[in-house]
């Protein structure tokens, strides 16, 4: 049987952290691993830019950084094409094309796109860019520039395939059917929450625990965690269901130890230093495997540079045979 081709990605713009493993990439993994898919991870520097046009330096330096995340929590390039994005040029090409297909006030309805408006309002003020109103129209261009047939998403990326299909919809009735619709695959995983209880973990808010962090970052950060305000001392009896230590306990402990955690912590048994010990052990002991990967990779600047320079070429490849398809279909293969 031909196996299903899935895209992903992730902007550049900082390392990845715990909620993007168990939001993502702890997914991608087990799909990689199933054999079922055919598996393309991008890094999407372009998208990154969008919002990031006068950080040039942080897209650059964010694309190792992410790459060798990916490689630390196993993804692996023999089984998953990883590339990055500003390297198919066709994607670009394709976005063009497709930006006849989009109004203006559609990519305006459309709900991620508008919240993310919402929060950038520092860098677009009163009226946001031309790009990044568009990125769905590229994040459109990179799913089908690749046959893309299943994209594995979390909530609030489903507008953007949502549009992604219509775009496709819309050349398949004009030009004919070329381009092969997708389908959102939502994650099962919901999101996690920061160490201080924000519904969002995230660089900005400085409420996460990096995969790459040391044993001593995640000690330090996991004593920082919020815990329930109305227990002062030991004995006070605790709310696990409004303490992120018990949160967490239940992502990296066993069912067994948060049982007893909660039950303790309820009974005003268990101390929250000696819970959040008990959690930044466990914590460390599921990194650990992957700060070795990581610190492999690191030191081989150079087979990093490789695994991205076979990637982009394959799913360059793949790109420029949809592009014969669609310049055929669109009139534009002048001298074919
Ligand atoms: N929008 C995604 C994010 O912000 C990144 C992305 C770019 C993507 N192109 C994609 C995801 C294609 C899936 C498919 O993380």
């Amino acid at each position: 049987m031909e196996k299903k081709r899935i895209v992903t990605g992730d902007r550049p713009t900082g390392r990845l952290h715990i909620g993007h493993y168990f939001g993502s990439l702890k997914n991608r993994v087990k799909m990689q691993e199933s054999g079922e898919y055919d598996p393309y991870i991008l890094v999407a520097d372009v998208q990154a830019l969008t919002d990031n046009f006068n950080n040039p330096e942080k897209v650059r330096k964010n694309v190792r950084e992410v790459v060798m995340d990916y490689l630390s929590v196993g993804i692996d390039p023999e089984k998953t094409t990883i590339y990055i994005q500003s390297m198919i040029p066709e994607v670009a090409e394709l976005t063009v094309f497709y930006s006849n297909l989009v109004t203006i006030a559609r990519l305006e309805r459309n709900p991620t796109v508008k919240t993310e408006i919402a929060q950038k309002r520092d860098l677009f003020g009163e009226s946001v860019t031309y790009g990044f109103l568009g990125y769905p129209v590229s994040q459109a261009a990179d799913i089908t520039a690749l046959e893309g047939k299943i994209v594995p998403v979390g909530e609030d990326q489903l507008p953007l395939i949502e549009q992604c299909r219509e775009i496709v919809r819309k050349f398949n009735s004009i030009y004919g059917e070329v381009l092969v619709e997708p389908e959102a695959v939502l994650s099962k995983e919901k999101r996690i929450k920061g160490l201080d209880g924000n519904e969002k973990m995230g660089k900005s808010l400085g409420n996460a625990i990096y995969l790459s962090d040391s044993e001593e970052e995640v000690n330090k950060k996991v004593m920082s965690a919020v815990t329930d305000p109305n227990r002062i001392k030991k004995d006070d009896l605790g709310n696990p269901d409004v303490c992120m230590v018990a949160y967490y306990h239940k992502l990296f402990s066993s069912e067994e130890e948060c049982k007893t955690v909660c039950e303790e912590c309820r009974a005003g048994k268990r101390g929250c230093v000696a819970c959040k010990k008990q959690l930044a052990k466990n914590i460390n002991a599921t990194l650990e495997p992957m700060r070795q990967k990581r610190k492999y990779y690191e030191e081989r600047p150079e087979l990093v540079d490789e695994i991205l320079i076979k990637g982009t070429e394959k799913a360059r490849q793949t790109a420029k045979e949809t592009m014969k398809k669609v310049k055929k279909a669109m009139k534009l293969d002048y001298f074919e």
